[in-house]
């Protein structure tokens, strides 16, 4: 499949009726707000179905969880799915009491291992589970309103708990929400973190970040708030599989297994046929198409390598340059990002010629290239200057797929290297 944005499965309301005579009242929606809010932030959004919803969680890349006013647990594989498969799951208002039911009733599972469900329903309706009504009057009642001219009487301080993920992704302690909800989640289970509080003690965030993963839930309704904060890192965090650092110290992570697809690169001694990764494949041919229509003739030059062709590379190289040279321009096999498929040197045919590397035809090139390959989630991997983080001399050529735009313009903005990126550790914090 060639896509080069992150799909963000939507869970929509369900209004199931038992109203026999009129079938159409059967049905579910989805609020405009938070498709325009994931498209606004660089995602695709995309309506999920509960009927067989195992067999296309994987078409997903991440999940929202919005509010509505039953939780369907048909969707827990969502959950299931985002804990396994490290996507990120951001659940608003019902959202967030869903994922809070799903972590209550795994607890209440785990601690009694022999109970029926049946037994465990009950268990949790005597904590009332998620459902604790509120009081009609209460600052947090959606009775106050939902007209737009007067949302803002809806609004309520929420204070955020420093260490948590949320207060990473929106860089403040304390905020003035939008709340419309007539339940709490009353507890939140051992495995969560509550991330964020009302003055009355009402549970306002949750999260879920155990082994790498990235679960947030939120009581209040970011898609009312101008801010993009959060769905930006809905969308920078569906990338995330590609935001690991292969170097010198770090070899290909054993997890990843690269997915390579046939490319023809039309430069004639291009290596391996300029074979790529597929998940980046869509994303190089837009910066390939936008850089030829700018009038830059790029190709590939070479992209995946098998560890044998790099050990091959690495072999010839030493005994043509020697080891000091070998040593700044080549990996060693099993340390080249060129084995993952995420990889690209590239080269450029200029007047029928094609030209590459150090070329000095090759400057304007290269200077529009590094203005404009974030766009299209390609970083400057090697760049002038930074040789003594990388261990490599500057490679002008050699751009690295990390997947999200907005974190590859930061890194392209600030002259760092993924090295530095990484010992930031600001992947979910402002980018601008
Ligand atoms: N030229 C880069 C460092 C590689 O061989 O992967
Ligand atoms: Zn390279």
């Amino acid at each position: 499949m060639l896509k080069n944005k992150p799909i963000i499965g939507i869970i929509p309301t369900y209004n199931l009726s038992n109203e026999a005579n009129d079938p159409y009242l059967d049905r579910a929606s989805f609020v405009r707000m938070y498709e325009e809010k994931i498209v606004a932030s660089g995602g695709i959004p995309v309506g999920l179905l509960h009927q067989n919803i195992e067999n296309y969680l994987e078409l997903c890349d991440g999940y929202l969880w919005p509010g509505g006013g039953k939780v369907w647990p048909d969707f827990y594989p969502v959950i299931e799915d985002a804990i396994k498969n490290k996507k990120p799951l951001l659940g608003i208002c019902l959202g967030m009491q869903a994922i809070g039911a799903y972590f209550n009733f795994r607890e209440e599972k785990d601690n009694k291992p022999n109970a029926s469900l049946e037994e465990i329903k009950e268990i949790l309706k005597e904590k009332e589970h998620y459902l604790k009504k509120l009081d009609d009057s209460s600052f947090h009642s959606h009775y106050v309103t939902k007209d737009k001219e007067t949302i803002d009487k809806a609004r309520h301080k929420i204070l955020l708990a420093k260490k948590s993920l949320l207060y990473k992704v929106l860089n403040q302690d304390m905020m003035n929400v939008v709340s419309l909800h007539s339940v709490v989640l009353p507890y939140a289970a051992k495995d969560l973190t509550v991330s964020a509080t009302s003055e009355d003690g009402v549970i306002e965030g949750i999260e879920y970040t155990k082994n790498d993963a990235q679960i947030i839930g939120v009581q209040y309704h970011p898609e009312l708030e101008e801010s993009s904060l959060i769905f930006d890192w809905l969308i920078d965090a569906s990338y995330r599989k590609f935001l690991f650092i292969v170097n010198k110290q770090k070899e290909i992570p054993s997890i990843y297994q690269p997915n390579i697809i046939l490319y023809k690169s039309e430069y004639p001694s291009c290596i391996n046929d300029g074979n790529i990764s597929a998940e980046v494949l869509s994303s190089w041919l837009a910066l390939r198409n936008y850089m030829r229509s700018e009038g830059y003739y790029i190709e590939i030059e070479s992209a995946y390598r098998s560890h044998e062709i790099q050990r091959k590379i690495y072999e010839e190289n030493k005994a043509k340059y020697g080891d000091e040279h070998t040593n700044i321009f080549v990996a060693y096999p099993g340390h080249s990002e060129h084995e993952t498929g995420l990889a690209l040197d590239v080269c450029m045919k200029k007047d029928g010629i094609w030209l590459n590397e150090f070329d000095e035809r090759l400057a304007d090139f290269y200077v529009f290239l590094h203005r404009v390959c974030a766009k299209f989630g390609f970083i400057l991997r090697y760049p002038e200057g930074k040789e003594n983080v990388t261990g490599y001399h500057y490679e002008p050529w050699h751009l690295r797929y990390i997947g999200s735009p907005r974190i590859a313009q930061y890194i392209m903005d600030n002259h760092i290297t993924l090295e530095e990126y990484e010992n930031i550790k600001i992947l979910n914090k402002k980018m601008t």
